[in-house]
């Protein structure tokens, strides 16, 4: 993905919102897989305790995982890890990870260690093209590491109620890690997830995402689709579990949208 205002080198895009199961690990793996689909090399980093891209992914055997990467300073050529979908790989997490909260605290270098393993030289050597990094539900320590590491944030929302409640908050603290760590720092956007084009809900929700944030919000929307939420128990991206479904189409055309947006800005 090119991009002047970025060195070479892969993409770090930070999938977050600390808001609880709004679609953040869903994003990750199966924008993944739809930009892997494009010929893309990609890295989903999983950096949420629960492990749930790690297991969506069906990476079971996890030896060394992003808690190792952060704090026991194992190399990147053991914690990445190939995954069932062809140039997709992934850094795993554990419930160990849930610890690293505390313990990064103590460390001078707290906010910085995701950023120092990922945007080292030796990544170079994985060609990958972009990393996604999945976020657990929280403002904490291991999301501002994701927001230091990444280029941009990319913010899926429920189309549900309540849904832009938390925005200003993650806004915040967007701003707070460009002013003390990461000026460049950039929104990817925001996508609605889990949208019912049936449901008035959804309409007003979409409606009032668009009037607040205009462009930033993708054009595309992902469909609530029961594919979509069978995939992971089947340990696969939807793009394979049902590759006709409205889910896989939808990720498809959120993987074309981003990266025509990252195109027109290098023009
Ligand atoms: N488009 C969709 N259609 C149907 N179900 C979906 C869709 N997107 C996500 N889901 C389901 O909603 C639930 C929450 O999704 P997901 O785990 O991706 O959210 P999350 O933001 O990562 O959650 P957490 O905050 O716990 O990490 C999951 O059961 C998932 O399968
Ligand atoms: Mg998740």
């Amino acid at each position: 993905m090119s991009d002047p205002t970025r060195p070479a080198g892969p993409k770090i895009i930070a999938i977050a919102n600390q808001k609880g199961g709004v679609g953040k690990t869903t994003t990750t793996i199966n924008l993944g897989a739809a930009l892997c689909e494009m010929g893309h090399r990609v890295l989903v980093v999983d950096l949420d305790p629960q492990g749930n891209a790690s297991t969506g992914l069906g990476v079971d055997d996890r030896p060394y995982t992003t808690y190792d990467l952060l704090l026991d300073d194992v190399d990147l050529s053991q914690v990445i890890l190939p995954t069932g979908t062809e140039n997709l790989s992934l850094i795993p997490a554990t419930v160990d990870l849930s610890s690293a909260d505390i313990e990064l605290f103590s460390n001078e270098k707290r906010s910085f260690l995701l950023h120092d393993s990922l945007r080292q030289k030796g990544i170079d050597a994985f060609r990958f093209d972009v990393i996604l990094i999945d976020c657990p539900p929280s403002l904490n320590l291991l999301t501002v590491n994701a927001m230091v590491a990444a280029h941009s944030v990319l913010v899926p929302l429920q189309s549900e109620f309540f849904a832009l409640e938390g925005l200003s908050q993650l806004m915040l603290t967007i701003r707070e890690v460009r002013q003390s760590a990461n000026p460049d720092l950039r929104i990817e956007g925001v996508v609605m997830t889990m949208y019912d084009a049936r449901n008035n809900l959804s309409q007003q929700v979409e409606a009032d995402a668009r009037a607040n944030l205009g462009d930033l919000v993708f054009r595309t929307v992902i469909p609530r689709n029961v594919r979509v939420s069978e995939a992971p128990s089947y340990a696969l991206p939807v793009l394979a579990y049902d590759g006709a479904s409205k889910g896989a189409a939808a990720y498809r055309a959120l993987a074309q949208e981003l990266l025509a947006k990252n195109e027109k800005r290098a023009a």
